[in-house]
């Protein structure tokens, strides 16, 4: 249904705007004044207010910025029995569906109301349909659209139906696993199982069972015959996480599944043929390894047919927004809040972010801000971990005279100087950085380097 909200002080004007539009089916929330309408609107199911220009608690251009602020497609109706030309004007440019002086007559309400909820209803489906033009840029849940995420797209939609190896490379938090998945997906095996191992977690005696299955009797517990992950995984994927640190003998026996097909259960000499799509995935350099003599070179140019690296964050921050909308709506909905939005000032942090973690790290960002703030806008403070840094103490403490002190206003302007020199050290060079580190504005730091011929 859909929901009006009004906002009016006046006893008169609620009562007849209430029964005028609840006879014409809408579903109607009152409030007196800026704080009250702010709370039916921070649950994000209003579609239209209709406030009056002189409300209480900062008037109708107040509650207009703060609808628009929101980000949603609330449509705004002020009213006025006061209004000038000027405020009508200044209402629109502001973002107004329209604007009606008191009194007015029923029609020109209804008319309004209508050509409002007309004019966001089209503004939603347009963003509705900019939504689904973001969702071809993605696979499934990979989000990206930096050229390289879209050449990565382009290579797993060409190989997904074939039966080649596939090795998935990339710092932790990049998505390999989550781009393992949508190789999958994306394949003719779909219906089949994708079974997922760790291979850096396991022990490796427990690996090889694990993997490849043993019989009765091959070693003390094994008590029956069991089927490993290999054979669980025919018809279908198995992925194969952290293989940069198994073991020569454990690399021996991958080779032979990788390049022929065949397991052999621990404790037995038969061997089982496995139809299977083996992906594998590390975060070491392969290539170095190998180099280094820690991983088999056969190994390394079997699985290394189809390679997909996967690229650090900071190397791809155009795909920091559409990272962030998509861990906001996901978080949002997982804890049951309503459709929230980043400040500008939130999202220049996201964006200017080293992100050593990657994308799980702003995930954990994300998913942080979210539970946390009680406001619909997250802004830079709902960020702490991305505000810079403290000054390391020491720097701090270096800045401290040691020897005679001179006159105080001198060794405060010593101090002060290489204060202002450890913290633009300390932000590499970067001085909007270091305003923001040593909480002063730019001015006051820009007049201060000159002062101190700092450069
Ligand atoms: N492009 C992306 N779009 C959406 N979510 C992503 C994307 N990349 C990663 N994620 C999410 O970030 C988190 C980390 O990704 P994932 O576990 O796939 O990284 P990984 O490279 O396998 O890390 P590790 O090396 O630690 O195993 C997951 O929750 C995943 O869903
Ligand atoms: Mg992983």
């Amino acid at each position: 249904m859909t929901k009006i909200l009004l906002a009016d002080p006046d006893p008169r004007t609620q009562t007849d705007l209430r029964a005028l539009l609840t006879q014409r089916g809408f579903e109607l929330d009152a409030a007196a004044d800026v704080p009250a309408a702010l709370e039916p609107l921070a649950l994000g199911d209003v579609d239209l207010v209709l406030c009056d220009l002189a409300l209480p608690g900062g008037g109708g251009m107040r509650l207009l910025e703060e609808v628009r602020a929101l980000g949603g497609e609330t449509a705004v109706v002020l009213l006025s029995a006061f209004g000038s030309v000027q405020d009508a004007v200044q209402a629109m440019q502001h973002g107004a569906a329209d604007f009606l002086g008191k009194p007015f007559a029923p029609d020109q309400v209804l008319c309004a109301v209508d050509r409002a909820l007309e004019k966001s209803a089209l503004q939603k489906e347009n963003h509705a349909l900019r939504a689904a033009l973001d969702d071809r840029l993605r696979l499934d849940n990979v989000v990206g659209s930096d050229p390289r995420m879209q050449a990565i797209f382009k290579t797993v939609k060409a190989v997904a139906d074939t039966r080649s190896t596939v090795l998935v490379t990339g710092e932790s938090g990049t998505g390999k696993t989550l781009l393992a998945r949508a190789l999958h997906a994306h394949s003719s095996r779909r219906k089949g199982p994708f079974v997922e191992v760790n291979c850096g977690a396991l022990p490796e005696s427990l690996l090889e069972s694990e993997l490849f299955g043993h019989v009765k009797g091959a070693f003390t517990g094994a008590v029956r015959d069991k089927a490993g992950k290999f054979e669980a995984a025919a018809g279908g994927t198995i992925f194969l996480d952290e293989i940069g640190t198994s073991s020569p003998a454990f690399q021996v026996k991958l080779l032979r599944v990788v390049q022929d097909r065949i397991v052999e259960r621990v404790g037995d000499t038969r061997t089982i043929p496995v139809d299977v799509r083996i992906v594998l995935a590390t975060n070491k350099d392969l290539e170095q390894a190998v180099r280094a003599g820690e991983f088999r070179e056969d190994l390394y140019y079997r699985i290394h047919v189809i390679t997909i690296e996967m690229p650090p964050l900071r190397e791809r921050q155009s795909d920091i927004p559409a990272l962030a909308g998509h861990f906001l709506r996901r978080f949002a909905a997982e804890h049951g809040r309503p459709p929230l939005q980043l400040t500008p000032a939130a999202m220049a942090l996201l964006a200017a972010a080293p992100w050593p973690g990657n994308v799980r790290q702003l995930e954990n960002v994300i998913e942080r801000a979210v539970v946390l703030s009680r406001s619909p806008v997250l802004d830079a403070a709902d960020l702490p971990a991305l505000l810079p840094g403290r000054l390391p103490a020491a720097a701090v403490a270096a800045a401290a005279p040691t020897g005679p002190v001179g006159p105080l206003r001198d060794a405060l302007a010593s101090a002060e100087k290489q204060i202002i020199t450890a913290a633009l050290a300390h932000c590499g060079g970067n001085r909007e950085q270091a305003a923001r580190t040593l909480a002063v504005n730019r001015s006051t730091l820009f007049h201060k380097l000159r002062k101190y011929g700092i450069r």
